[in-house]
C-alpha cells in the first residue's frame, strides 16, 4: 500500500482510463476525489472506491474553466483532509481533416485538453506550495503527443502541448519538490475510441469497427490496451518509486510508437 494516507484527485474519472486510475490509486491506499462532468457516473465510481475501503468524494467541474479546477482542489482538501496527487486525465478526442477543422472545434479541444491540463497543473502546484509539501502532478498525453496522426491533427496538437506543459512545469516546480510527468497510452478500448472509430467511418467510408481493428493490428503486443494497463503505469508515477523522475512523458502503448 504505497499510497497510504495520500489523497489523489483524478479528472475525467467517471469512466474509461480515469475510472481505472481512480480505482487503482484507491487499491494502492489513497483516498480519491473524482472530478468529471457526469454526476451519475462519478457516484458509481465513488461507490466502487468505498467498496475498496477508501474514502471518496465527487465534484462536478469542467476542467476547461480555471475557477472550477481551483474549486475542485479546495473541495478535495476540505473533504478528504489533504492533497498529494493530481491526475489531469480529462480530455476529448476529435476526428477531422486539417482542411475542415472549424474555429469552434479547435477552440473546444484546445480549451479542454490544453487549458484544462494547464489549470490543473497550476492549481495543484499552488496548493502543494501553500501546504508546504511535496506533490505529484500526472498528465494525460498520448501516442498522438509524440506523432501527429492523419485526421487527428487537432487532437495530436493538444497532446503535444500537454508534453510541453509537462516539461516546462517540471523545471519550474522542481525546487518546490513537485514532480510533473505524463503518460502516453496507445489504443485503449474506451468510449473515446468508439467515437473515434465512428467519425473515421463518416469521413473515410471505412466500415464501423475497421479503423479500430486496423490500429490494434499495428500493436506489437497483439492486443488493444485496457484502462488497467494505463492505470498500472500511473500507479508508479503516483508512488515514491518515481520520485527521481520529472518532465517525462513515456509511451505505454504495447509497442506502437518508439522513442
Ligand atoms: N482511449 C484512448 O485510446 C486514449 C489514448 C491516449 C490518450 N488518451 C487520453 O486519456 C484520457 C482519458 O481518455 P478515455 O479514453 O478514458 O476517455 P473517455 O471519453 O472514455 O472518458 C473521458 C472522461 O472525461 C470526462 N470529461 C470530458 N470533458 C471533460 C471536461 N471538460 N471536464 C471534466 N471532465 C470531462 C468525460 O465525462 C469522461 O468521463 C484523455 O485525456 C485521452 O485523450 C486516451
Amino acid at each position: 500500500m504505497s499510497l497510504n494516507n495520500k489523497v489523489a484527485l483524478v479528472t475525467g474519472a467517471g469512466q474509461g482510463i480515469g475510472r481505472a486510475i481512480a480505482l487503482r490509486l484507491a487499491e494502492d491506499g489513497a483516498d480519491i476525489a473524482i472530478v468529471d462532468l457526469n454526476t451519475e457516473k462519478m457516484m458509481a465510481v465513488s461507490r466502487e472506491i468505498e467498496g475498496l475501503g477508501r474514502k471518496a468524494t465527487t465534484f462536478k467541474a469542467d476542467v476547461s474553466d480555471q475557477k472550477q479546477v481551483y474549486g475542485a482542489i479546495e473541495h478535495t482538501e476540505k473533504t478528504l483532509g489533504g492533497f498529494d496527487i493530481m491526475v489531469n486525465n480529462a480530455g476529448i478526442a476529435q476526428v477531422q481533416a486539417i482542411a475542415d477543422i472549424t474555429q469552434e472545434e479547435m477552440d473546444t479541444i484546445q480549451k479542454i485538453n490544453v487549458n484544462g491540463t494547464l489549470w490543473g497543473i497550476q492549481a495543484a502546484a499552488k496548493k502543494f506550495i501553500e501546504r508546504k509539501q511535496k506533490g505529484k502532478i500526472i498528465n494525460a498525453s498520448s501516442i498522438a503527443g509524440h506523432n501527429g496522426f492523419a485526421l487527428l491533427g487537432a487532437y495530436s496538437a493538444t497532446k503535444f502541448a500537454v508534453r510541453a506543459l509537462t516539461q516546462a512545469a517540471a523545471q519550474e516546480y522542481a525546487s518546490a519538490g513537485i514532480t510533473v510527468n505524463a503518460y502516453c497510452p496507445g489504443v485503449v478500448g474506451t468510449d473515446m475510441w468508439v467515437e473515434i472509430d465512428k467519425r473515421f467511418s463518416e469521413i473515410t467510408g471505412a466500415p464501423e469497427g475497421e479503423t479500430y481493428k486496423k490500429y490494434v493490428q499495428g500493436i506489437a503486443l497483439g492486443r488493444a490496451q485496457t484502462p488497467v494497463d494505463v492505470a498500472n503505469f500511473v500507479s508508479y508515477l503516483a508512488s515514491s518509486d518515481s520520485d527521481y523522475m520529472t518532465g517525462q512523458a513515456p509511451l505505454i502503448d504495447g509497442g506502437m510508437v518508439y522513442r
